[in-house]
């Protein structure tokens, strides 16, 4: 096992704080959005449509109001009225909140019941009956392009097809010439599955509407709140909900891994419903709905192919993409990134050949596409390009270690233009698979491959050394609905020297209370013990886009660092003034400032902060705060080698994941336990689409497996003991040189295991298959093989 430790942990903790007891913001006893019990609280439950496409004909209400308890039933027609019916997503689409005539997909709300206790809701809600017209749903994305599949968002005036938008980038002229005369051509036809990001909390809110005050407060399971703030403003601010009217707060939401990014329906009819009866409204989500109608992730399907030379160097590559949105585009992409970051497609490799293009449609399922704990789509773009240079690999009979070794971009060589324009800021790709390559003993697992071979069994050892694109985003190119994707901090140190720092960030576990004090103490020498910190109140924190995408760390982080060493330039002032000294006469150790050359002449910062609080030079301004507004230079490209050794019976098809070794690069790292917690959950979360993971719906558009009893979410049971590592490249544009990691193990996994299991089926003349691969899979592929 490879230790995970750091020779230099910032602000100089090796372990994670106590996680702070937080019960501020909840009336109840826990911290949870299900914990919140207000005096006169609705409860609501949602009806929702057992097909995939089919015309409203009638809501019958009438039993479900005899239900003791029930107060109402809201339909699509009564929000209607309010011009709430429909709702923007964040690509800028439209969504239903209820439908006024049909149903898009299986699982959909087609009307909310809301009563005095939640069982009632529950009743009321089996007593609504709907009559329905089933419609044939299109189910296929490939089918959905025909040109005689019904339009199904004829709601779109002058709609005449199921395609959304075409994205493109690169050379096409020069990547298909390359393709014509290229020595060597590869390509396969991959689908990167519909999984979806099953987080241990569901979603659900509660709607406070405060009718004397007109003031909302909405306690909600949201990774962003201060975006959904403005959401909600722009929604409903015609009715009143006014931003300075609306609170959001984001309470400990239970996981989110992307999927608490949306807004969904059932948000907007319990505000709705709570603004028309002036009570607050509860409403959280089953395990079922959570899993059948909240977005997606992934469900792209790409054709990709890579171009090169005999001996073994990469050329070009070229990736043809359908990707299946749903009856809505409710993806939760920066608007000018309608495929999110696919563009980073081109890896670790260089050479300056590409063309990658997309083409988005609608089909009768649920919408989404949510960067589900990836930089949006780099999950499916690493897969691509990390399964087709293994695929190179094996054309050319080449190891595929090697392969990468001779492609990889040279530490020297960054920053690096990749041929789609990103400048990748810094990397030691070779250093990273060297480690990986000694941790795992490479040459001797090849060897006793061979000899396993050689008697029949199948073992397979895969590669996958990627890189990542993280940190959305710098402002010129990055926004949300318009909202540029800064992030910021505040920072407010009392007389006593003690601190509350708050941020626009969202922790759902990663931590942050304990990193971000970190990086605090580190900058000001405040102890992090000292450093309360806050995140997800629109009323107290500054405004930022939230956490998703790995992008706190290189945003919030990096606010946080830049905030403290305002107040460290504000400390030098006051040290100053207060030692009789001129600031240049001063030098700084963590903690506090002395004069050159006779250092027991010195304050310390907890003396400096109360001299601002009592005794500060006049004519500055007294006090001890500070707020930086991030907005970054660039993205952080961290990267990782990860090598996975697989082990097949041959009668049973059982796949063991013997070994797995991870090794990752995010720069200087705040908090080595805390890192090595992300990368083994996300190592988890990569094992779950490579081999256990998939949506599956049939071709009305019925999901098959839309309960946990089928729909296997690995646990410690089926994950293998992570072996993890690290090498360190700082990001030279990062304040603390620090890169993101949260989603680095999700994206850089499923490739590795996928490629170890189809290098243990090679020798039959296997070359790709699909994930999740299931051991029915290779069954039937050893079968097409004839190897049975
Ligand atoms: O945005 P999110 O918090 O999900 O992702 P992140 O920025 O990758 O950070 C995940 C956790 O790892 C946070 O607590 C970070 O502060 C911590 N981290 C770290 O300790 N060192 C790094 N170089 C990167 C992240």
């Amino acid at each position: 096992m490879i230790q995970c430790k750091t020779s230099k942990s910032i602000g100089g903790m090796g372990h994670s704080l106590k996680r702070k007891e937080d019960a501020r913001f909840i009336q109840g006893k826990g911290n949870y959005v299900d914990d919140v019990k207000l005096p006169g609280m609705l409860y609501m439950d949602i009806v929702r449509s057992p097909y995939a496409y089919a015309k409203i004909k009638k809501i019958n209400i009438e039993e479900a109001l005899k239900v003791p308890g029930v107060v109402a039933v809201v339909t699509g027609r009564d929000l209607e009225k309010y011009n709430l019916h429909w709702m923007p997503t964040l690509m800028s689409d439209t969504q239903m909140v209820l439908p006024t005539d049909t149903v898009m997909y299986q699982s959909q709300e087609v009307a909310a019941v809301i009563a005095t206790t939640k069982y009632a809701a529950r009743d009321g809600r089996e007593a609504v009956t709907v009559d329905y017209e089933p419609m044939k749903p299109v189910i296929d994305p490939f089918k959905a392009l025909d040109p005689s599949a019904p339009v199904l968002r004829n709601d779109k005036p002058g709609k005449t097809d199921n395609h959304i938008w075409n994205w493109k980038v690169g050379d096409k002229e020069k990547t298909d010439k390359l393709f014509e005369t290229a020595d060597v051509v590869v390509k396969e036809q991959m689908h990167i599955p519909r999984i979806h990001v099953a987080s241990i909390e569901t979603c659900g809110c509660v709607a406070d509407y405060d009718k004397v005050n007109n003031h909302l407060t909405m306690y909600m399971t949201t990774q962003a709140p201060h975006a959904i703030r403005t959401v909600i403003a722009l929604v409903a601010g015609h009715v009143g909900l006014t931003e300075e009217k609306v609170r959001v707060i984001a309470p400990d939401i239970g996981g989110g891994f992307g999927g608490k990014v949306p807004v969904y329906p059932g948000y907007v009819i319990a505000i709705a419903v709570s603004f028309l009866v002036g009570k607050p409204v509860k409403w959280v989500e089953d395990r079922s709905e959570n899993l059948q109608a909240d977005s997606f992730a992934r469900d792209y399907h790409i054709t990709a192919e890579m171009a090169g030379t005999k001996d073994g160097k990469i050329l070009g590559t070229r990736f043809k993409i359908l990707a299946d949105h749903g009856y809505t585009d409710a993806s939760a992409n920066p608007s000018k990134f309608p495929t999110g970051m696919f563009s980073i497609a081109t890896g670790s490799y260089d050479y300056d050949t590409t063309y990658m293009e997309c083409d988005a449609v609608y089909t009768n399922k649920p919408p989404g596409g949510v960067a589900y704990r990836c930089s949006f789509r780099v999950t499916e773009a690493v897969h691509a390009i990390e399964r087709i240079t293994d695929r190179f690999a094996l054309e050319i009979g080449k190891d595929p270690a090697d392969v990468r070794m001779q492609n990889f971009i040279k530490k020297e060589d960054f920053p690096w233009k990749s041929p789609t324009g990103w400048i990748y800021d810094s990397g030691d790709y070779h250093a990273g698979l060297e480690k990986a390559m000694k941790a795992v003993n490479y040459e001797e697992l090849r060897r006793e491959q061979a000899e396993k071979r050689a008697r029949g069994e199948l073992m397979g050892i895969g590669l996958s050394t990627f890189t990542e694109i993280v940190g959305a985003g710098p402002s010129k190119d990055f926004d949300i609905l318009g909202i540029k994707m800064f992030d910021s901090a505040e920072i407010r140190v009392h007389p006593t020297g003690k601190a509350i720092a708050r941020f626009g960030t969202k922790s759902q576990g990663q931590g942050h209370e304990t990193t971000y004090a970190q990086i605090i103490a580190e900058e000001l020498g405040i102890p992090a013990e000292n450093i309360a910190i806050e995140e997800g109140d629109t009323d107290t924190a500054p405004y930022g886009l939230g956490t998703y995408a790995s992008r706190s760390t290189p945003t919030a982080g990096a606010a946080a660092a830049m905030a403290a060493r305002k107040l460290r330039d504000k400390a030098r002032k006051i040290a100053a003034y207060l030692l009789e000294v001129s600031e240049d006469d001063l030098e700084w150790e963590p903690g506090k400032f002395s004069v050159k050359g006779a250092p027991e002449k010195s304050k310390t910062i907890q003396e400096i902060v109360f001299a601002a609080y009592t005794n500060h030079p006049q004519g500055m301004e007294a006090g001890f705060e500070a707020t930086h507004y991030y907005d970054p230079p660039n993205l952080t490209f961290p990267s990782g080698a990860y090598i996975c050794v697989v082990d097949i019976d041959r009668e049973t098809c059982e796949i063991k994941v013997r070994r797995f070794v991870a090794i990752d690069d995010c720069g200087n790292i705040i908090n080595p336990m805390i890192v090595q917690g992300q990368v083994h959950g996300g190592l988890t979360q990569g094992i779950a689409p490579a081999m256990y993971e998939e949506l599956i719906y049939d071709e009305s558009g019925n999901i098959l497996n839309g309960t946990f009893m089928d729909y296997l979410v690995p646990t410690a049971v089926e994950s293998p003991s992570w072996e993890t590592g690290h090498t360190v490249t700082p990001s030279p544009h990062h304040p603390i040189g620090a890169k993101g990691v949260g989603e680095s193990p999700t994206v850089g996994a499923p490739p590795a295991i996928a490629n170890a299991i189809v290098d243990a089926l090679s020798p039959f003349g296997i070359t790709h298959l699909d994930i999740p691969i299931t051991p029915y899979k290779i069954f039937k592929a050893l079968k097409e093989k004839q190897v049975f």
